[in-house]
């Protein structure tokens, strides 16, 4: 389908505000040919320049990064949807492929974009991907993931399918250990653009990081979590992670992540997400 001019406009200023979250803050600009080289014995022409610099300031490469570039999972989902927010997110999942912006680039088997269906109004962010989403390049595909699609089919009887599915960070930390605040930095427009294209009606923050990242207040889950903020129009939800509550299986714990995502519920209506 091709793309209205508003829609060019904003994927283009997207994938600007993109390169410039990579560092690239110039582009080159295609001018003329320049004029023939002047016949000998005359005398010299002054020259025109050929053409401004041209960006080779790409992060990775400049600081002698060596980012793992494979397929991604995420290009091959996005085929399948039909409508605006999948065609705008392609060229961002692209960026997500091969980026290079931070030291996680090296590490990972692949990028994990996201999943689920981009045309959903509830956005569910998670921290990062853990081993079997790096393998398989997909968020949630583990064990907390299963836990997480049991909360939202059996909690919120809603489809996983149906819900669009990410993280803060598109790389695995190696060891699984806590996003640094830099790579949080270094993918933050990845999730803004996300963001703006789904523009979900809900977003469910599960744990700490996405919490934090998405009401802006660094407080502890437990303080952010059990009450509705709002975020430029859209309603932003925090609640345990589901990590957190295998490893604390207790009945107050799932008891509040039940009360959370039935906020979520409350917002959005119970039945199927997508019509
Ligand atoms: N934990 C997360 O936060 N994200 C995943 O994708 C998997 C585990």
């Amino acid at each position: 389908m091709a793309l209205t001019k508003t829609q060019l406009a904003r994927q283009i200023r997207g994938n600007l505000e993109l390169l410039a979250t990579g560092g690239v803050n110039e582009l080159p600009v295609k001018l003329p040919p320049p004029p023939p080289a002047p016949s000998r014995g005359k005398p010299a022409r002054a020259q025109a320049p050929t053409a401004r610099p041209a960006v080779t300031t790409q992060p990775a490469a400049q600081v002698g990064r060596k980012p793992v570039i494979v397929a991604s999972a995420a290009l091959d989902e996005l085929k399948q949807f039909e409508g605006p927010q999948a065609r705008e997110l392609e060229p961002v999942a692209e960026q997500v492929r091969v980026c290079g912006n931070c030291t996680l680039c090296e590490t990972r088997t692949q990028t994990v974009f996201g999943t689920g269906d981009p045309r959903s109004p509830l956005m569910i962010v998670g921290e990062a991907p853990g081993g079997d989403e790096d393998a398989r390049g997909i968020p949630f595909v583990g064990r907390a993931g299963k836990l997480l699609t049991d909360i939202i089919e059996k909690g919120m009887k809603y489809k996983r399918e149906h819900v669009y599915i990410c993280n803060v960070l598109k790389c695995r930390p190696p060891n699984n250990r806590n996003p640094e605040p830099a790579e949080i930095e270094a993918c933050r427009g990845y999730l803004q653009r996300q963001i703006e294209i789904i523009n979900p009606k809900v977003i469910l923050a599960v744990g700490l990081f996405p919490a934090q990242w998405l009401t802006g207040r660094k407080l502890a889950i437990g303080k952010l979590r059990g009450q509705v903020y709002d975020a430029e129009g859209r309603k932003v939800i925090a609640t345990y992670h589901p990590a957190y509550v295998l490893r604390n299986y207790t009945v107050d714990v799932r008891k509040k992540v039940h009360e959370d995502v039935l906020l979520a519920v409350e917002i959005l209506g119970p039945g199927p997400l997508i019509k």
